[in-house]
């Protein structure tokens, strides 16, 4: 049986993007089949398609894309323990992707969906949603009492990031444009600084403990923000490096986030908690992902946008 796909056969702009009828995937030892119900859009996957991450993140071509997953198993491979077909999961592809009607994936990979929010929603929460658990707590060290700066706290992985350091009990001010101020406040943010109306130091007040930073910046504007943490403190960033001066005493982290199933499993406690919203900004057909990628790359993307077969 034939299936519908989003694919590369090249590096390139957009325009690479095919869409292309493949057969449908069996589940080897392992594996499950899983009936895409969304996958969401990561701008690193932009990058991915232009051919700028083979260095660290090579690709075998046709490739693909859609690294994040929820859905319902559909066949269970040779062996695979725990799942049952129908069962609603939520995971972080490794190979290929999630933008197809089905997908075989290592069961290891997956986790059950939230419950408390459509599947289609759900497929936000694994690679933006792990990228905030690993900078918050594994190398922020964000925790009750801090005052913590998330720089571009508008986008997919800010969202997550704002929820979880104020989840952790810190003050949190954000850096947003006025498109995303509401939704910033809605996620917990004690202040937000409009980064479009000058430089976000001169409108902070007082040093910080943690600096997250999730923008590309210029080296400038990196080393001013990174002079607003306090002695002590921790910088991370999942964006261009942001160093302090050395004798500063302020630990960078430039981290690269990791898959790890009991990560997505504890961020989807807190979905059906009620402890993280997932802030959607819209949904397109697997047919627009190709203007998804073009709108992301004009900066016209806010929040998660998923992707529906
Ligand atoms: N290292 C890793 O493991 C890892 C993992 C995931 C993502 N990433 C990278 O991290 C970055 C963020 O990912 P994402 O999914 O959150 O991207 P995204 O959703 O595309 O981020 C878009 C947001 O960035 C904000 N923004 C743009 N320029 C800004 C600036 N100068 N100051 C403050 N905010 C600004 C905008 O906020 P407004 O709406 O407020 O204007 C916009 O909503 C990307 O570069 C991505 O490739 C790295």
């Amino acid at each position: 049986m034939k299936m519908k796909t989003a694919r590369i056969h090249a590096f390139g702009d957009a325009s690479v993007i095919r869409f292309d009828d493949v057969p449908r995937p069996r589940p080897g030892a392992g594996d499950v089949l899983v009936r895409v119900a969304a996958t969401s859009f990561n701008p690193t996957e932009a990058a991915l398609r232009a051919g700028l991450l083979q260095a660290f993140l090579p690709v075998e071509l046709p490739y693909t894309l859609g690294w994040d997953v929820a859905g319902t198993i559909a066949g269970i491979g040779p062996g695979t323990e725990g799942f049952s077909v129908g069962d609603r999961v939520v995971g972080r592809l490794e190979g290929a992707g999630a933008a197809a009607e089905y997908v075989r994936a290592p069961g290891a990979l997956l986790v059950p969906a939230p419950a408390s929010v459509p599947l289609t929603h759900a497929a936000a929460l694994p690679v933006a949603g792990l990228t905030a658990w690993q900078a918050v707590f594994e190398h922020g060290k964000v925790a009750a009492g801090q005052r913590v700066l998330v720089n571009g706290a508008g986008g997919g992985v800010g969202g997550f990031v704002t929820q979880l350091a104020k989840h952790a009990g810190a003050e949190v001010i954000a850096t947003a444009s006025a498109r995303s101020d509401r939704a910033v406040r809605r996620h917990g943010a004690d202040h937000v600084i409009d980064y479009t109306a000058g430089p976000v130091v001169t409108a902070l007040d007082g040093p910080v403990d943690a600096l997250l930073n999730l923008v590309a910046l210029s080296s400038r504007d990196a080393a001013a923000l990174a002079s607003a943490v306090r002695p002590g403190g921790r910088i991370v960033s999942i964006a261009t490096p942001v160093e302090p001066p050395a004798d500063a005493g302020v630990r960078a982290t430039h981290m690269v986030a990791r898959n790890d199933a009991a990560h997505l499993a504890a961020l989807v406690g807190l979905v059906d908690a009620g402890k993280v919203a997932l802030d959607i900004s819209a949904s397109h057909p697997l047919a627009d992902l190709a203007n998804v990628h073009r709108l992301s790359e004009a900066g016209r993307i806010r929040g998660k946008v998923v992707i529906i077969p």
